[in-house]
C-alpha cells in the first residue's frame, strides 16, 4: 500500500512548487480573492497589524489550506486572512508559521512564502520577534533587517539552484519604510535554530560574525522568497535584548508581553507601510 501522508509535504516526492500552487487555488477559492499583491507574515508582536491595513475580506483557518499546519506556539496565530487595503491592494497576511525548530522540514516552513508567490504575490513582508544585541535598542522596538546570517546549515534550495542573495532584504522597500518612520534602525538577522535561546557566548559569536539581532526564523523564508522572485521586506520586534547582553535571564513569557506592549504602535507601522510598497 502507498503511504499516506497527513501533509502532502511529508512526501518526498511531491513537488513543493506544485503543493503551493494548490495552495494558492484553495486560497482563492475560499477568500474568493484570485490575486494578492503583498504578503506579510506576522510573528509575534505584529498580529495586530491586521486588524487596522485594512478591510477583511475572508479569513480562513490555515488548516483548510493544502500543506499548511497548526500553529505550534500560543501568540502565533493559525489564520490566512485577505485584506483590502484602502489604496485597493490585496494583502495575504499570514498568521501561521512553521518554525524549523518543530521539526518538519524546511519545505513545510517555506510553504507560506511559496504558497504567497503562486498568489502572485510580488512582495513578501516577513516580521518576527527577536533578541537584540545593540545595546542601544531597547525592548518593544522594531527594527529593519538589513541582512541575514543563516546559522540553521539549511536552505529551502533544492538541487544545485543558485540563487543570488545580494540585497535580499531590499533597500528600495527599507528606503520606503524609513520614508514613513525615519527613526527606524537596522540590522542583520542571524537564524538560529532554537527552540532554546542563544547562550551568551553564541550571542558574542553572532555579534562578531556581524549579526545584530538573533531569532529562529525569516532567514530561510527569505531566501524562498527571492528563489520565488519575491522582493522582501524584513522587521524585526526586539522583545528582549539577546542573553547576556541583557543581565536577566529570558523567558517565553516575557517576549510574548514585549509583544503585547508594542503590538498597537508596531501593527500601525506596518500597516502605513503596507500601503506605502
Ligand atoms: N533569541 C532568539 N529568538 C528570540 C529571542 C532571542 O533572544 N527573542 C525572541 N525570539
Amino acid at each position: 500500500m502507498p503511504e499516506t501522508h497527513s501533509n502532502p509535504l511529508d512526501d518526498p516526492t511531491a513537488n513543493p512548487f506544485e503543493v503551493a500552487s494548490q495552495a494558492a487555488a484553495d486560497i482563492a477559492r475560499l477568500t474568493g480573492v484570485e490575486n494578492h499583491d503583498i504578503a506579510l507574515t506576522l510573528g509575534s508582536g505584529w498580529g495586530k497589524a491586521a486588524d487596522i491595513i485594512g478591510e477583511t475580506v475572508a479569513t480562513i483557518p490555515a488548516t483548510e489550506v493544502t500543506g499548511f499546519s497548526k500553529p505550534a506556539l500560543e501568540g502565533h496565530v493559525g489564520t490566512l486572512r485577505s485584506i483590502r487595503t484602502p489604496g485597493g491592494k490585496n494583502v495575504l497576511v499570514i498568521g501561521a508559521r512553521t518554525h524549523y525548530y518543530e521539526d518538519h522540514g524546511v519545505r513545510r516552513v517555506v510553504h507560506s512564502v511559496r504558497t504567497a508567490a503562486a498568489t502572485g504575490a510580488k512582495i513578501m513582508v516577513l516580521t518576527n520577534g527577536a533578541g537584540g544585541i545593540r545595546e542601544t535598542w531597547t525592548p518593544g522596538q522594531p527594527v529593519l533587517i538589513s541582512d541575514h546570517i543563516n546559522l540553521t546549515a539549511d536552505s529551502p534550495l533544492e538541487g544545485a539552484t543558485f540563487i543570488d542573495l545580494t540585497d535580499l532584504y531590499a533597500k528600495r522597500l527599507r528606503d520606503i519604510a524609513r520614508g514613513i518612520d525615519p527613526t527606524l534602525d537596522e540590522g542583520v538577522y542571524t537564524q538560529f535554530r532554537g527552540p532554546h535561546y542563544e547562550t551568551p557566548a553564541e550571542v558574542q559569536m553572532a555579534k562578531h560574525i556581524g549579526g545584530h539581532i538573533v531569532g529562529m526564523s525569516t532567514a530561510l523564508e527569505a531566501i524562498a522568497a527571492r528563489e520565488a522572485g519575491m522582493e522582501v521586506l524584513g522587521f524585526s520586534l526586539i522583545t528582549n535584548l539577546a542573553a547576556g547582553i541583557q543581565q536577566t535571564p529570558l523567558s517565553h513569557a516575557e517576549v510574548i508581553e514585549a509583544g503585547r506592549e508594542a503590538e498597537p504602535v508596531i501593527s500601525a507601522l506596518l500597516a502605513r507601510v503596507v500601503e506605502a510598497l
